[in-house]
Order: C-alpha cells, then structure tokens, then sequence
C-alpha cells in the first residue's frame, strides 16, 4: 500500500487527478466512482480540466434505496453536479435504489460490473472502516448487495438531512470483491475523524469488521491522507 500525505484535499484532490490522468494515459476505459465529501476536489479538478470521458464508462460504488434521483441527497444527484452533468461520459452507472425488484437490481449491476471490468477505483472511507456502504461484518467475498446502514454511518451521514430521521435505513453498494477487482485503488481521507480507520486499514489485522483491512490484499492501492487523518499511523 503507497500512503501519500498531502497538506489538504486540494494537494489530495490534485494528486488523485494526476493519478487518474496516468491511469487513462495507459488506457484505462472504466472508472469505479465514489461520493461523499473526500473525492470532492478531486471532482473539482477534473471539471476544470480539459480531460476527455466520451469513451469512459463508470460504475458508482452506491445509492440510497428510496431516494430519487432529484433528491439532493441522493448519489445520482450528487454524481450529476459534481460531474456528469459537467463531463459526459460514454456509460454512467449508479445503483437504482428506486427500484421494485432490489434483488434484480443487484444481480443486473454484478453483470454489468463482469462485462466492465474497473480500472481505476476512487473511494472514501467511513469512520468505522467501510468502503462503499460495506458495513463492518460484510463478506470480503461479497458482491453488490443491499445493505442496512450502521446507526454511525446513519449519524456520520445525517449533516447532509434535515435530520437523521430522513437519512435512508439502506443502501445498494457494490461488494468487497467487486472492489477488490479494481486494476487500481485510490482511497481519500481526510480529518481526524478518520485517523482510527486509517490506522487500522493500514496496520490493523485484516478481518471483516474493519473492511478497509481488505485492501491490505490488492497489489495497486494508493492512500492519499492529510496529516490529521495520518496522525495515527506509525
Ligand atoms: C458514505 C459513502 C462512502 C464514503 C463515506 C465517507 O458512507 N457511502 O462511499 O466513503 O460516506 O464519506 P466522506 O468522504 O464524506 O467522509
């Protein structure tokens, strides 16, 4: 695992772009996307750019179930503002959480992430360690799957609702192994809030109930953390 420590998520934000700029050079075709606060200046820099994506397809790790996609809240409204509205791409694909048939839902996203096998994979991390909406427990062999959320990942995400009662009780997210298949992995983190997860994805045993652990496995996984989210590792 590289660990890169960056002044703050401006310095991070550019360094994950010169990573994915180095990734698409090489003939990367298929981005994993991530949201939340971390990868937002990462998002920043590339709708400054001059980057090209009309041959890029990408796959977000998750969404909301119950949320449409013109709720502010909801991941496909994010991923429209922070870049496709911005940046069109040749395939954009996020979880449909409104969907009747969740099962159905997730057994279409695992096809299409086979036939899309990722390249470059962005993330963030929780405070207790998930990636994605993989919750502490989750399989490491585990695919996309319908998740119920943590009460903390419920209370870590309620600043983005009026309060946390409106936060979703579930989410679609894409599987620890379908993350893991990732040619690539960049996770950005940022405050001391993540200090504890950092610390143990990095030197901590690797088990399911932390499940950042896992990326101690993959052969190609760049940390880009400030000092704060730094300040426990070794
Ligand atoms: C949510 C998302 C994760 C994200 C995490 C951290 O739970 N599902 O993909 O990594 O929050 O978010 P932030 O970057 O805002 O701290």
């Amino acid at each position: 695992m590289k660990i890169i420590i960056v002044k703050n998520q401006v310095e991070g934000g550019k360094v994950a772009f010169d990573l994915l700029k180095e990734a698409l050079a090489s003939g990367a075709k298929t981005l994993g996307l991530a949201t939340g606060s971390s990868p937002l200046e990462f998002y920043r820099q590339i709708r400054a750019s001059d980057l090209d994506f009309s041959n890029v397809t990408s796959i977000n790790l998750d969404e909301y179930v119950g949320l449409s996609p013109d709720t502010e809240q909801s991941y496909h409204y994010f991923m429209a503002e922070q870049l496709f509205n911005h940046k069109p791409f040749k395939a954009t694909y996020i979880p449909n959480g409104l969907a009747k048939d969740l099962q159905e839902t997730v057994e279409a996203y695992n096809r299409m992430i086979e036939e899309h096998p990722i390249d470059f994979q962005i993330l963030g991390i929780g405070r207790n360690g998930h990636i994605g909406f993989n919750e502490p427990g989750t399989a490491f062999t585990s695919k996309t799957h319908v998740v119920d959320l943590d009460d903390s990942t419920i209370e870590a995400n309620a600043r983005f609702f009026e309060d946390k009662s409106q936060v979703p009780r579930q989410a679609i997210s894409m599987g620890i192994a379908s993350i893991m298949s990732a040619k690539q992995i960049v996770l950005m983190a940022y405050g001391a809030e993540k200090a504890d997860a950092i610390e143990k994805t990095v030197h901590g045993t690797v088990t399911e109930e932390v499940p950042a652990t896992v990326l101690q496995n993959h052969a190609n996984v760049v940390l880009i953390v400030d000092e704060a989210a730094a300040g426990k590792l070794e």
